[in-house]
């Protein structure tokens, strides 16, 4: 897979993983590794060399859909036209991977999203 190159100064892409009441809670989402997601999505940040960013985020608003996390365009996806993308129920590996591979390519607005992750795509709660 091809990187984009980073300019300096750049954002990169960037994911907001939902830690808040619901997202991350064994309690009210069993049978999920919470603690494993996070860690792999931060391994990979730490292993990207600045190209994405990883942080964790109180509640969100859509906890029906937990694990919500959402990717953020970097500098250049913005520019050309990239959104923020709501990803819904994202705690398997295959989601994991797909985001993963997505945000490597260049994320929104550089490259398509993977089509099955698509499918977990969710709107953002209106203010
Ligand atoms: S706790 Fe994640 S959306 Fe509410």
């Amino acid at each position: 897979m091809t990187r984009v190159p980073i300019r300096y100064g750049a954002r990169p892409c960037s994911l907001v993983v939902c830690r808040g009441c619901c997202c991350g809670d064994p309690r009210k989402n069993p049978g999920m590794d919470h603690a494993g997601q996070l860690a792999r999505l931060r391994e990979a940040a730490a292993a990207s060399g600045g190209r994405l960013l990883v942080r964790t985020s109180d509640c969100l608003g859509p906890c029906a859909q937990a694990n919500v996390l959402v990717v953020q365009p970097s500098t250049e996806g913005r520019r050309r036209g990239g959104r923020a993308a709501w990803i819904g129920w994202s705690a398997d590996e295959d989601c994991l991977d797909e985001v993963l591979a997505w945000t490597a390519a260049g994320g929104p607005g550089v490259v398509p999203p993977p089509a099955t992750l698509e499918l977990q795509m969710i709107d953002p709660p209106k203010n």
